[in-house]
Order: C-alpha cells, then structure tokens, then sequence
C-alpha cells in the first residue's frame, strides 16, 4: 500500500484496531450529511471553504491555547472572507486528527544510522533514533484521545460564546492597529465595521441571535492510515449509509490518489463528503476516472478537489484539468492549497515558503477559474494561531535569518497568525472587487 506503516507487531496493531472499534465515533453521520450539503452549496457558487490548520498536529501540542489560537485566526479570516466574499463560508481546521504524515522517503540515515522517518505523532516520535521512530500502535490509540480532547475543547468554544461576530471583529481591529501593515487592511476593516454598525441601528440585535454568536466548525485530516479510519467506520442510523467518523472532511493526500490504490477504493465505499489533494502529477483523464470511482453519482457535495501545483506551475497545469472536468460535466468543488507546491530549502537549511509565492498562486488560480467560467470555491492553508517564523515575508518582513528564531512545525512551514490574516484580507479585497 502507498505510504503503509511497517508496524513491527502486527498482533499489537490488530489489537488496537478491535479497541477502536468498540470507541463512539468523533463525529457524527449526521453532521456529516450537513456538511455534505454546505459544501455541495460551494461546488455550485453559493459558499466558500476555508480550511487550515497545522502541517502535523502534535499531541504536546493539545493544550487550550494552541487549539484557541488556531480557532481564534480561523475564525479572524473566515470573517474577512465572509465580507470580502459575500458567501457563507464553510470553516474547517486541520486540526483534532491531523497526526499522520505521507512521507517522499519512507526511512532516512542520521549521523550514519538508518531509521523510518518521522511519520507523525499518531505513528513515531521525531527524535533522530531508531527507537524513537518504531512505529507504535498505542499512539493510534493516544490520537484517538488527543482528538477526542481537541474536538471537545471546539465544540464548547464555537457554541460558547468565544466565536460571537462582535469578538471576532474586535480582534480583528486590534490586528489592523497593530500590524506594522495595518493601514492597508483598514478600509475593509472599516466597512465590516459599518456593516455591523447598519445591523444594530435596523434593530438587528446580534447578541440574541445564534447566527451571530455561534459558528459551525469542522475537523479535517489527511486520511492516511486506513486502520484506523476503517476502525472508526459506522453506520448512519438514519439512512443506513456508512461514514468514517474520524473527523468532519477527510482528505487523501497527493501521494496516495492512485486510482487503484487502497486509499481510493477505502472511500469510494463510504458516504463522506471527502477531498482529494490534485499536484502536477495528474493527468486529465486520470483525475476524471478518479472522479468517477469516487462520485459515481455525480453528487454535489462529494467531492472537494483541492490543488497544489505551486505559483510557477499552476497555469500550465490548472486550466487544462478544469476544462477535463467541465467537458465530463463533473461536479466538484475545487479549493486552492497555494502551500504544499511552493516549499523550498532556505540558505539555513530549513524547509520554508514565500508570502509572495503563496499569494500569487491563490491569484492565479482565481484568475484560472474566472477563464475557465468554474467556481474558485475555497482555500487551504498550513497556518497556526502562534508567532512563529517559519514561512517569509509577509508584513512582518520575516527573512531567511529570521527563520531559526521561532522555527517551531513538526513538519511543514506554516503561516503565523499575521500573515494568516494579511492572506485573508488581500484575498477578502481581491474579492470584493470582483
Ligand atoms: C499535507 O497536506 O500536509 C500534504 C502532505 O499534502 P500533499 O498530499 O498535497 O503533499
Ligand atoms: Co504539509
């Protein structure tokens, strides 16, 4: 199977399997059938997708304010988006699941010694020792837990109060005062301002109202390890459908599309609304014959392709994929990752991205969609709701040096919440313009 773990004691990871299965599901076929429907509205114009969230999820990691920060600037920018879109915008983090990495080499050599790679929190631990990388099973179990805590922590916060319009926009406003770039995104900050101050003089009383102070939130991973999807498998009461319970938009990654591979035929089975990552590597025809083994039924909804080709590949390889998709009369939803194409080595050493490089990728694919007559319907970041310094540029002018200062992902380079937001409004302006 492509990207398969080696565990070391297959009668330990069976065991563990048969305990997850007997554990409640994360999330619920019913939301899952929501969320089918809101991002079928995306597919046909009427909402946007913005997902984001760390490249691995560290189970350290779980702890109130990094799930808080990540929430908080999710929410900062899908209230931008919002405005700048004029759509409801369907938020979903990268977060509560996203403990497994594909890996291009499955084992690498460190001061001479050969080890598996790391492959996220859920299968080995980072440190450069064989010991450390084995591959465990309990930390399937640890991330069904760690998941379990996340998701929990993110039901009481955007049903709580802690996502309402009114906290959300003042955040905001102090983002805008205290970027060294602010004035640029003070306009439109201005006029969401003035939008919410319209609604309370017609006597819209948003405190009162749920719309306002409460938010749907979704879970979304990379769904790599098919046991422990498959142990998380279960039946719709309602309907009889089956649906991975895992998180809210399980995604399979660029390494593991193949069309007769393990992980397509995994979902081809189930009734999720699910997300399949696109990179230079697809062919059209391939991707139309990935479409219809994993949307037979040509169901709005189903299917969110999200691409990655990098700014300096998009336009070669964008245009002709759509028209591939267009001319089959599919139906997908097609969402930008402008991450995942634009990684490269600084002078350091470090794996790092462009502001610049991410930005115009987001551009260009916009700009590709309105040739194409297709809809841009989302976008998909590597971000986290810290100050870290891992991707450059950006108001905060962070350079190669910069770098090792606060060089802090387990894996990929993410945005910190500044740029995160920056990103937000230039797309939210850009958009309004339209
Ligand atoms: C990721 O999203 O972290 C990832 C590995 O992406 P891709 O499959 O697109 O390379
Ligand atoms: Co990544």
């Amino acid at each position: 199977m492509a990207q398969g773990i080696p565990w070391p004691d297959p009668e330990a990871y069976e065991a563990v399997l048969e305990e997850l299965r007997t554990k409640p599901p994360l999330v619920l076929p019913s939301e899952l059938r929501t969320m089918r429907s809101q991002l079928a509205a995306a597919a046909r114009g009427e909402a946007f997708l913005l997902q984001g969230g760390d490249c691995a999820e560290e189970f350290a990691r779980v702890h109130q304010a990094h799930i808080q920060d990540t929430l908080k600037v999710l929410l900062q920018m899908a209230v931008v988006l919002t405005y700048g879109s004029a759509l409801p915008v369907i938020k979903v983090g990268r977060i509560a699941g996203q403990y497994a990495k594909p890996r291009s080499s499955l084992t690498e050599v460190i001061n001479g010694v050969e080890m598996s790679s790391y492959r996220g929190d859920a299968v080995n631990q980072p440190e450069p020792t064989p010991e450390a990388r084995r591959p465990d099973p309990n930390r399937l179990l640890e991330a069904y837990h760690k998941a379990s805590q996340t998701l929990n922590l993110i039901r009481a916060l955007t049903k709580g109060g802690f996502a309402s319009i009114e906290r959300v926009h003042a955040w905001n406003r102090e983002f805008v005062k205290d970027s060294p770039v602010g004035e640029s995104y003070a306009a439109l900050e201005r006029q969401i301002h003035a939008a919410l101050g319209f609604m309370r003089a017609c006597g819209v009383d948003t405190t009162g109202l749920p719309e306002f102070q409460q938010v749907d939130f979704y879970t979304s991973h990379e769904a790599l390890i098919l046991g422990y999807e498959d142990a998380l498998v279960r039946q719709d009461p309602e309907t009889g459908g089956w649906y991975a319970c895992s998180g809210h938009l399980l995604w399979i990654g660029d390494r593991t599309r193949q069309l007769d591979g393990a992980h397509v035929e995994f979902f081809s089975k189930l009734d999720n609304p699910i997300a399949m990552k696109v990179g230079p590597s697809m062919k059209p025809d391939e991707l139309n014959r990935l479409i219809e083994k994993l949307n037979p039924h040509n169901e709005y909804g189903r299917l969110t392709l999200i691409t990655r080709f990098g700014a300096d590949k998009i336009v070669r390889h964008l245009p002709r994929l759509v028209r591939a998709v267009t001319r089959a009369g599919q139906h997908v939803l097609w969402c930008c990752d402008p991450m995942h194409g634009n990684t490269f080595k600084s002078e350091g050493g470090q794996k790092t991205r462009h502001f610049h490089h991410i930005l115009a990728e987001i551009k260009r694919f916009f700009d590709v969609h309105r040739a194409e007559k297709t809809f841009p319907g989302g976008l998909h970041f590597e971000l986290t709701g810290a100050d870290v310094t891992e991707c450059l540029g950006g108001g905060q002018e962070i350079e190669d040096w910069n770098l090792a200062e606060r060089y802090l992902t387990a894996c990929d380079p993410r945005l910190n919440a500044q740029q995160a937001l920056e990103v937000a409004f230039l797309v939210a302006d850009a958009l309004k313009a339209r």
